[in-house]
């Protein structure tokens, strides 16, 4: 059905995805139909009716493609196929043209700086002579020492150890990540060419656009010879040089790739739409959302910032200043399948770092006992505040059932490699990904008529989609009348701050759109007096006229009704 509340959005509108809520699927851990206890297409194709009544814009799929999961799909062993045991290339056709019919819009993930060690290309590197073309797609080099046994440089993979393996002939391999994702050489035009075709199988297919994996790492100093990291080695964006003159990220010969991307994207009516992943400097975001570029760049400030009004004021100016310089908008996103998910974040003490959360995870989830009630507060008082801001939201599969993290996952069940590969310092991002409990009861809660990939939590029925579909007061009704209601709001893009600096030390954030629609957010510790006007929405009780701490009220002004 499409959306009651506005005209269903013109096929041919180029500016579909400037305040769009994008809808994030982890293919595997969605809805399963074959009972394999993998999610599949097919699964996603029988819960899209699900996806449109929640009121999303667009669908994006993170990959689905043939890999041997050695990073959860995100080692592509064929970039222009579905991985059989999630369907064939004709069910992606049937969930494109069902979702066509809903009026909601297909993305998926692209991952263009490394492919699986099974892509027909490295395994034609492997069976080639050192310095052959088909290394030439990789980056392999000599190693260092007498005999080559050290690795060519000091660079080290994303999850932990060395970023170089060495093959049987004496060769080192490149690997940001794992070593079954072998990094592409993006300084070879035939690595260039064969994404392009593949952005336009996708295309042609009518994928509306792209998520773009580890966007700002494509572009390497792979000139000769290669330069040690030394300091520099380990990552944290904020510490990346201004001037692009790190060897592996965020370089500016980047952007020449997106420029050629953008051509392709352009040939397309509507033009196809990206999105950067890229973990960068915030001053150097704008330069990855460029109208010449991929359009759009993903900004986790919002997500990694505390529930703090001083904060969260500045990061959201901040966002909304570069998306602005970019002539792009900003996203807004609380969770995705690579952090804990917020509601469990938000129950562990305020001033918790990464790295607390991450012994946290170590500790099974027990130490600190999450507060479970404040987290939930403030996770439905944080998207009411993100479905309020100007730009695009990208909502995580489960986040509109409040799901926790599932932090006591066995050891055995692991498997992500960051895990092994940390040996064991990390726990990694698996609960974060258990497939979803769609149903009270039944096999896996009605993920699939099987079992589960990963163990879904015996308590985990009381998150079930079905009857939080019954319950006025649950998280997905939150969503889903926050999505309503925003529909009908979205006018501009711009908000104007309506709260005083006095106000925000205090705790309340409270801005204005067109439509006097104000959103006000009280994080601080006493109720605020709510202005005149009629509340349209509130993400928990309202008594007294009053918002109360970790509560957000949408409220309509002006000319409106009074209360
Ligand atoms: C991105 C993905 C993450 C993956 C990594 C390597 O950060 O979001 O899940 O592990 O890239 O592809």
């Amino acid at each position: 059905m499409p959306h009651p509340d506005s005209p269903a959005p013109s096929p041919h509108d180029a500016d579909w995805w400037r305040q769009a809520v994008v809808y994030q699927v982890y293919p595997r851990s969605f809805a399963d139909s074959d009972g394999d206890g993998i999610g599949d297409i097919p699964g996603v194709t029988s819960r899209l009716p699900y996806l449109a009544e929640l009121g999303v814009d667009a669908v994006w799929l993170s990959p689905f493609y043939p890999s041997q999961l050695a990073d959860g799909g995100y080692d592509v062993a064929d970039y222009r196929d579905v991985d059989p045991r999630l369907g064939t290339l004709d069910d992606f056709d049937e969930m494109v043209a069902t979702a066509g019919r809903l009026g909601l819009k297909i993305m998926v993930d692209i991952v263009p700086n490394h492919s699986s060690d099974q892509h027909v290309w490295f395994q034609e590197a492997l069976a080639a002579a050192p310095g052959s073309a088909a290394r030439e797609r990789y980056v392999f080099r000599d190693g260092r020492g007498e005999r080559g046994e050290l690795p060519p440089t000091d660079w080290p993979s994303s999850f932990g150890g060395p970023a170089w393996t060495r093959i049987p002939d004496g060769q080192w391999y490149l690997h940001l990540y794992a070593p079954e994702q072998p990094d592409f050489n993006w300084d070879n035009p035939e690595v260039r060419e064969d994404f392009h075709d593949t952005l336009r199988f996708w295309s042609d297919r009518g994928v509306a656009g792209f998520r773009v994996d580890v966007a700002h790492g494509l572009a390497k100093d792979l000139r000769a010879p290669l330069r040690d990291l030394g300091e520099q080695r380990s990552y944290q964006p904020d510490a990346l040089p201004v001037d692009g003159s790190h060897p592996l990220w965020d370089r500016d010969a980047v952007h020449e790739i997106y420029r050629g991307w953008r051509q392709v994207f352009n040939a397309y009516d509507p033009p196809r739409f990206a999105v950067a992943e890229a973990w960068v400097r915030t001053s150097r975001r704008t330069a990855y959302a460029s109208s010449d570029g991929l359009g759009q760049a993903f900004n986790f400030d919002f997500l990694g910032a505390r529930l703090d009004a001083g904060e969260l004021h500045s990061t959201i100016d901040t966002a909304l200043a570069d998306a602005r310089r970019a002539g792009a908008t900003s996203t807004w996103v609380l969770s995705n399948h690579d952090v804990v998910r917020h509601v469990s974040r938000y129950a562990l003490p305020v001033d918790y770092t990464k790295q607390d959360i991450e012994a946290w995870l170590l500790t099974d989830g027990r130490e600190p006992v999450p507060d479970r009630a404040a987290g939930v507060r403030k996770a439905r008082a944080a998207a009411l505040l993100m479905l309020a801001l100007p730009g695009s939201a990208y909502v995580y599969q489960g986040e509109e059932l409040g799901l926790p993290e599932v932090a006591g996952l066995e050891r055995a069940d692991l498997q992500d490699p960051m895990w092994v590969r940390s040996g064991g310092r990390v726990k990694g991002r698996d609960g974060c990904r258990v497939p979803l409990p769609w149903t009270g009861e039944g096999s896996s809660f009605g993920f699939g008529p099987g079992g589960s990939w990963l163990p879904q939590p015996a308590d985990w029925g009381q998150y079930a989609a079905d009857a939080q579909n019954e319950d006025e007061d649950s998280f997905l009704r939150l969503y889903r009348e926050a999505l309503r209601l925003r529909r009908t709001l979205v006018a501009d893009e711009d908000l104007k701050w309506q709260s005083s600096p006095d106000q925000t030390r205090r705790g309340l954030l409270w801005f204005a759109r067109a439509n006097d629609w104000h959103t006000l957010s009280n994080l601080g510790d006493q109720p605020v007096p709510l202005p005149p006007g009629e509340i349209l929405l509130a993400s928990g009780p309202l008594p007294d006229d009053e918002l109360p701490p970790w509560t957000t009220a949408w409220l309509r002004t002006g000319s409106a009704s009074a209360r």
